[in-house]
């Protein structure tokens, strides 16, 4: 048997707000720990003393969850207590490990069992980090984090200054004075170069071998790490790159290293250069895919390795789905 722990505040003390607060948090204890109606023993929920319109339990009840047994209880006043607060107890038959649930002001209430899933893909250009990324985000419900994409936002923002990449000091004055956010739209990142959606623009083959060599320099790395733990310590994510499992997230709990034939990833960046008009024959995106191969591995800082403790992945032979479906089947059995 396991109990999963979950919490929300509601908006304002009315039938409204309290049916969207328990059905809100029911819906994501439920879809985040893939819960199966049959192993419901049964769901508890308490509320401050403040919520006065509607038992959270009968907002269970109305929201969806009338076949389980429901409880409500009231918790005592607490002075400092938050406000406007219900807590639930799912008790689950099971063995795997659950995740605790808590949401909007309740957040803060249990940093310590409340942990963000982060989920880290790392591996060389063409071994289908960014695809295989997106579906597992979308399966779990939770953001992608393009890591490259940071990367490549400073190349493209060299190239824009017609700044001398070799030069050390002129792309550290750029990296000084850098404007760069990721934000989200439906799902998809969007990466904002001094307030501009530049999302296609740094995916040029220029780019892409610029941003080999940027990433290189430890004072883009710091800045763009810290970027990246700050994202990842907030919200849960997948995130892919080079250096995710062996520097960013050390002790993530999910990594996975992609490989794949060199030939292989080459095809595949052609084909999807194809798709997108991107001029460029087989043979130069092999040998820039090798070159950055190259770069990325023997740079001195962070460069490309697998975790020690990564599930490797060769994706050569596998198709997207079951590349997708292996690792979903790695994560659930440790969720
Ligand atoms: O994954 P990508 O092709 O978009 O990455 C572009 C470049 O950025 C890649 O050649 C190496 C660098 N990079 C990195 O050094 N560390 C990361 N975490 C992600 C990308």
């Amino acid at each position: 048997m396991k109990a999963i722990r979950g919490a929300t505040t509601v908006a304002a003390d009315n039938e409204e707000s309290i049916k969207f607060a328990v059905k809100e948090l029911l819906d994501e204890i439920f879809s985040v720990n893939k819960l199966r109606t049959d192993e419901v023993v049964c769901i508890m929920l308490s509320n401050t003393a403040d919520i006065k319109s509607m038992y959270p339990a009968k907002a269970a009840r109305e929201g969806g969850y009338a076949l389980f047994p429901l409880y409500s209880s009231l918790e005592p006043p607490i002075d400092g207590s938050l406000a406007l607060c219900i807590r639930v107890m799912v008790l689950c038959d099971r063995n795997k490990s659950v995740r605790h649930i808590y949401l909007r002001g309740a957040q803060n209430l249990r940093k310590d069992i409340s942990k963000v899933l982060n989920i880290a893909i790392d591996g060389p250009a063409g071994s289908g980090k960014s695809t295989i990324s997106r579906i597992l985000a979308a399966r779990l419900g939770i953001l992608y984090l393009d890591t490259g994409a940071m990367y490549r936002a400073i190349a493209l923002k060299c190239i824009r200054e017609n700044a001398d990449y070799a030069d050390k000091d002129t792309v550290k004055k750029i990296v000084d004075n850098l404007d760069l956010k990721v934000d989200y739209s439906e799902g998809m990142q969007i990466t904002l170069l001094d307030g501009e959606d530049v999302s296609e623009q740094i995916r040029t083959p220029q780019v892409s071998l610029l941003a080999s060599y940027v990433s290189a320099y430890g004072f883009v790395r710091n800045k763009m790490v810290e970027l990246q733990r700050e994202i990842a310590a907030k919200r849960s994510c997948v995130l892919d790159g080079r250096d995710i499992g062996t520097n960013v997230l050390p002790d993530c709990e999910f990594k996975f290293f992609l490989t794949a034939d060199a030939a292989v990833r080459a095809k595949r960046r052609h084909l999807e250069n194809i798709s997108k008009g991107v001029e460029q024959s087989y043979e130069e995106v092999l040998k820039d895919l090798e070159e950055r191969d190259f770069h990325d591995k023997n740079r001195a800082i962070a460069p490309l390795k697998q975790a020690a403790d990564a599930v490797v992945v060769d994706t050569s032979e596998m198709s997207i789905d079951e590349v997708a479906s292996y690792i979903l089947s790695k994560i659930e059995e440790k969720i």
